[in-house]
């Protein structure tokens, strides 16, 4: 029987390439995306013709359209990767972010027993944000988890609901605590690493014109790491004859300032202070200060380890978007003192 692979958020990053990797292992795909007004597929662009893909419009805080997709193709792979996951926002869409990404991961369960899939793997992206961050230990599977954001208390709730489900039902659920991952041409544009790319280059296109980039705490660190190769670990993490959960990352954190410093000489610009602005409203209330994760156990369970280092991710990012030069968003997204999320046109 043909092996099915369930994604749900199959147009974002990790989404679109976890289909093109089942795709290449001969698997039927099945792909989440939410409901959306106009017919552009982005990410999955590059697949949306291949006959063995069905890209389907839901969400998964509707439980209904997870078990129509499960009763009518039986996957026996199911990743969730849908979730609302900018940690920003989430303070100022609190309720939406903890219905995407907390109780969407409980749908996915209930949706896998009530269909009785009793073969099928579930995979559920976790995050490095669930530990609220590190004074420099490297953070490992057991190390205390505090989170510090809404969305990083939904996915902590995803985490152990998946465990849950795992210790109580038998069901072959597991975790990935994948730490920040970013893929050249893919990253939505209001994460940091996109942000200077795709800010580099505008400069780069035109230097006179172009606006300075907009940013919040370019102190924080962060465990950085290429998003296909973390997909890798993710198919892995799937093939694998049992269920368990493991740290995804590379065991190396880097500020922001040092993302900046980069991307910009690669460019031949080694100061980049004229071409950044502090801004305040870009600050999170409660900000994870540093992150660094220690893969070894899916190093030495599963044979993973990055390949992509920092330095060719950066490089790799800004090559991206100077050559394609994507249309940005054009907006900045803030956080007034009512707490309502502001648009600005501003960047
Ligand atoms: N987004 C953003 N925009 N972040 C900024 C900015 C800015 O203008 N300026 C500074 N930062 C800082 C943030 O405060 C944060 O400390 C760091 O840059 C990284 O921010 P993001 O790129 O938004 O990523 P994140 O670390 O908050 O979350 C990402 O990684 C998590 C895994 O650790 C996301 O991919 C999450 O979904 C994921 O769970």
């Amino acid at each position: 029987m043909r092996n099915v692979a369930f994604i749900t958020g199959a147009s974002g990053q990790d989404g679109s390439i976890l289909c093109e990797k089942f795709l290449e292992k001969d698997y039927k795909v099945v792909g989440l995306i939410r409901r959306k007004s106009n017919a552009d597929l982005g990410n999955l662009n590059l697949v949306k013709n291949n006959q063995n893909i069905e890209i389907i419009e839901g969400d998964v805080t509707d439980i209904t359209c997870l078990q129509k997709i499960c009763k009518m193709w039986r996957p026996n792979v199911f990743i969730n990767t849908a979730a609302q996951s900018h940690v920003g926002l989430s303070f100022t869409t609190p309720v939406d972010s903890v219905n995407n990404t907390g109780v969407g991961v409980l749908n996915c369960l209930e949706a896998i027993k009530d269909t009785n899939l009793i073969n099928c793997k579930f995979l559920q992206l976790s995050t490095s944000e669930m530990y609220g961050g590190t004074d420099g230990e490297p953070l490992n599977e057991l190390s205390p988890m505090i989170p510090r954001s809404p969305y990083a208390a939904a996915k902590l709730y995803g985490y152990h609901i998946t465990k849950i489900y795992r210790d109580s039902y038998g069901m072959n659920a597991s975790n990935v605590i994948c730490f920040n991952h970013e893929e050249p041409g893919r990253r939505g544009h209001n994460f940091v690493t996109r942000k200077i790319t795709l800010g580099l280059a505008k400069i780069i296109k035109d230097p006179a014109n172009a606006p300075k980039i907009k940013l919040g705490n370019i102190n924080a660190k962060r465990d950085w790491g290429l998003a296909s190769d973390y997909c890798d670990a993710m198919i892995k993490v799937v093939e694998s004859s049992s269920s368990d959960d493991y740290v995804v990352a590379t065991g190396e954190t880097h500020s922001v300032k040092e993302f900046l410093s980069i991307a910009f000489s690669h460019v031949g610009i080694e100061d980049y202070s004229n071409f950044i602005e502090i801004d305040q409203s870009l600050w999170r209330p409660n900000e994870v200060h540093v992150l660094i994760g220690d893969y070894s156990k899916i190093n030495k369970t599963l044979g993973w380890a990055p390949k992509t280092s920092f330095t060719d991710l950066v490089k790799g990012m800004v090559d991206w978007d100077i050559n394609n030069q994507p249309e940005s968003l054009d907006t900045i997204v803030g956080h007034s003192s009512n707490g309502l999320r502001v648009i600005s046109k501003a960047y």
